[in-house]
């Protein structure tokens, strides 16, 4: 069965489908031999996509008339930066691309945010096809229209907003995805619902062991829950100026500690995520919104999903948390001295406190990271 939802942006005046299902690009061949023919298709994907699961988009795509162009980066975070965006940005000039042919963006978060950026660019805006091949880039990174590469240490710095024609979330591309990465998204999965919805929370506490064995129905409900509750927030503000904020739970901390450990495979975007979720939670049990008893809760599902909840499960010893606090200066939420942070009233009611002083967070991550 396939899922269907539609995300409208009215500022925009776009509305765009996002497929959820197995096999989905051979169930819409009809709909792909339309949009694609007499186009230049340029697939941009990384080289661990490309070997384990081109096989099986080429197989999906067999039946229609089109001959792609391909283009490989190195898999993994370092990969999402401006060097990078210049080569897909002169392979297409290369190519003589224009306009009205169309990019498709298979693979993770690090493809999808990269070559989104690069479609929004290239001739002020080409079409732009998602095919998201990771549990956090079908649950989150693909939908919505965020596109970014790093600037160094300013994680996401360097970004526009553009939105794809259409976005497959196709399970049968998470077949090969290894535990740690699927974990990783799954802190994504879990930030949607501490956010936004108790009873989603509630599901995913009572079917972890289901997840965790990636049983398909419960995927195919888990990425369906997600993305209604990330579509609702993107179509009432798409850029930003208030409550899609509460999609960086756990990511100004996160984004830190990304950053600290140098994007590296030491720590995931995903397993920062995990981290942070678990710091703002503290904090927001330290100014006395959140109960003692809910913090340990979210705590304890992080544990069993085998997702870090404490820094040394990383490094071994104390982090700098001076070192740390300088890449939190270069979150967008930063104001002055202070920082706006997403914290939760209860779980499923985030919000956004206001003017966080910095001397009052390094008091307390030294405490938390001591
Ligand atoms: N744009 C947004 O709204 C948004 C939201 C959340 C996260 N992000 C970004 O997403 C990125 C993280 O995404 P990610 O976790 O997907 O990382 P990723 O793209 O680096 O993928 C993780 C790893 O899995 C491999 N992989 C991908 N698909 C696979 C498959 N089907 N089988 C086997 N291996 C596979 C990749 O090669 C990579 O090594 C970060 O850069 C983060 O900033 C963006």
């Amino acid at each position: 069965m396939i899922r269907k939802k539609s995300i409208s942006i009215r500022s925009k005046k776009t509305t765009y489908d996002i497929l959820i299902g197995r096999s989905l690009l051979k169930e819409n061949n009809n709909y792909l031999d339309l949009t694609l023919a007499d186009k230049k298709i340029a697939i941009i994907s990384d080289e661990t996509v490309h070997n384990l699961q081109y096989a099986n988009f080429l197989d999906q795509i067999s039946g229609l008339k089109v001959d792609p162009h391909l283009f490989l980066i190195e898999p993994g975070e370092p990969s999402k930066n401006w060097g990078v965006l210049k080569k897909v940005l002169d392979w297409l000039t290369e190519l003589n691309f224009d306009r009205t042919d169309y990019v498709i963006a298979f693979g993770g978060g690090v493809v999808g945010d990269l070559v989104s950026l690069a479609a929004s660019l290239f001739r002020r805006g080409i079409n732009l096809i998602q095919v998201p091949t990771t549990l956090l880039s079908q649950v989150d990174s693909s939908v919505g229209g965020k596109t970014a590469v790093n600037n160094g240490p300013a994680k996401n710095s360097i970004g526009t907003f553009y939105h794809p024609k259409v976005v497959f979330c196709d399970t049968s591309f998470l077949g090969t995805l290894p535990e740690r990465a699927f974990l990783a998204g799954y802190a994504e999965v879990l930030k949607m619902a501490l956010v936004f919805d108790k009873d989603f929370y509630k599901f995913l506490i009572e079917n972890q062991k289901l997840i965790s064995l990636r049983d398909e129905a419960t995927l195919l409900h888990i990425i369906d829950k997600s993305l209604e509750l990330k579509s609702k927030v993107v179509e009432i503000d798409e850029t930003e100026q208030g409550d899609r904020a509460l999609l960086n739970f756990g990511h100004t901390f996160g984004h830190a500690l990304e950053t600290y450990f140098s994007y590296s495979e030491k720590l995931l975007h995903g397993e920062a995520v995990s981290l942070g979720i678990v710091l703002a939670a503290r904090f927001s049990s330290q100014e006395g919104y959140l109960s003692e008893r809910k913090l340990e809760n979210i705590d304890e599902h992080l544990h069993s999903m085998k997702l870090p909840t404490v820094t040394t499960q990383i490094h071994n010893g104390k982090l700098d948390v001076l070192k740390l606090l300088t890449f939190m200066k270069q979150d967008k939420k930063v104001v002055g001295n202070n920082i706006n942070l997403i914290l939760l009233k209860d779980i499923g009611n985030g919000f956004i406190e206001r003017n966080v002083p910095f001397h009052k967070l390094e008091k307390f991550l030294q405490l938390q990271l001591s």
